[in-house]
C-alpha cells in the first residue's frame, strides 16, 4: 500500500486489541519520526506497548479504549511566529499517519490535555508543547469512511471555475476532502491564483484549525506530487 492509498484507507480508529506493533513496525515508524523531527524541527516521541498510552491526560473528546501506542506531536514555537506549531505538527503527524497505516495499523488523532501534569511517558523539554497525538494500534473492528465537505466548499479558482481547473489542482482537492480534521469540520480552503501554478492554502474559523490546515497541505502535496505548484 502507497500513501495515496493509505488516504483512502485511514478512518479513525478509538478502540484497540492488545496486540503488540512488531520489531518490524517500530523500526518503521521511528525512522519516519527521525525524518519528520529533522525535517519540521520536531521532538516527535514514540510510545509503545504501555496500557494506558495517553498516560491519564483526559481527551478533547471521543471515547477511546486501550490505547497502548502513541505518536506524540510535540515542538516548540519559533520565537518569530514564521512556523506555526501546530501546522507543523499537522503536516509531520499525517505523514507518520500514512505511514502507519501502509504498515497495517489503525491510527486516530486525538487533542490530550494536561499534558505536563499526568503520567505520560513522553517527555517535554524547556518550551515546548504537544499540540496533538496520534493513537495507533490494531483496531477491534475497521474504521468507517466519514463525511467530508464537498470539493467545492474546499476548492476556489481566481480564474475559470474549479471544473476546468488543472488535473493536478482537482487531484489535490480530491485528496484534502480525505483529510482528518477535528470533529470532521474540515475548515480550510484552497484557492488556485490566476497565475495557474499558485496555490493560496487558508484555514478558516475552527477547533485547531492550524492543525488541519497542515494535515490538508500534506494531502495535497502527496496527491498533486507531480505538478510544478507553489504555495502562496
Ligand atoms: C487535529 C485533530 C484533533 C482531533 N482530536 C480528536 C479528539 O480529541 N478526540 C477524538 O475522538 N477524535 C479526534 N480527532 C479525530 C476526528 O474526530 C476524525 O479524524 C474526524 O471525525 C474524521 O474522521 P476520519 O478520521 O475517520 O476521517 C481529531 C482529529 C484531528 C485532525
Amino acid at each position: 500500500m502507497n500513501l495515496l492509498e493509505a488516504m483512502e484507507e485511514r478512518h479513525a480508529v478509538r478502540d484497540y486489541t492488545d496486540e503488540p506493533l512488531t520489531a518490524d513496525q517500530i523500526a518503521a515508524l521511528k525512522t519516519a519520526i527521525g525524518e519528520a523531527n529533522a525535517a519540521h524541527g520536531l521532538n516527535i516521541q514514540l510510545i509503545h506497548d504501555v496500557p494506558d498510552a495517553f498516560g491519564g491526560c483526559p481527551t478533547h473528546y471521543g471515547r477511546f479504549r486501550n490505547v497502548r501506542n502513541l505518536i506524540a506531536l510535540i515542538g516548540r514555537d519559533e520565537a518569530d511566529g514564521t512556523a506555526d506549531l501546530d501546522e507543523r505538527a499537522g503536516h509531520a503527524g499525517e505523514l507518520l499517519a500514512l505511514t502507519a497505516v501502509t504498515l497495517g495499523l489503525d491510527t486516530s488523532w486525538v487533542v490530550l490535555h494536561e499534558t505536563d501534569a499526568h503520567d505520560g511517558k513522553w517527555t517535554l523539554g524547556e518550551g515546548e508543547r504537544m499540540p496533538a497525538a496520534i493513537a495507533l494500534g490494531h483496531g477491534t473492528r475497521p474504521g468507517r469512511p466519514h463525511r467530508s465537505k464537498p470539493a467545492d466548499e474546499l476548492a476556489a479558482v481566481e480564474q475559470g471555475t474549479y471544473a476546468d481547473s488543472p488535473a493536478w489542482f482537482r487531484h489535490g482537492i480530491e485528496a484534502a476532502m480525505l483529510a482528518p480534521s477535528a470533529l470532521g469540520k474540515q475548515p480550510f480552503r484552497f484557492t488556485l491564483l490566476a497565475d495557474g501554478h499558485t496555490v493560496k492554502a487558508e484555514a478558516l474559523e475552527g477547533v485547531q484549525a492550524e492543525i488541519g490546515l497542515g494535515i490538508a497541505k500534506l494531502h495535497f502535496e502527496l496527491a498533486a506530487a507531480d505538478a510544478d505548484f507553489v504555495w502562496a
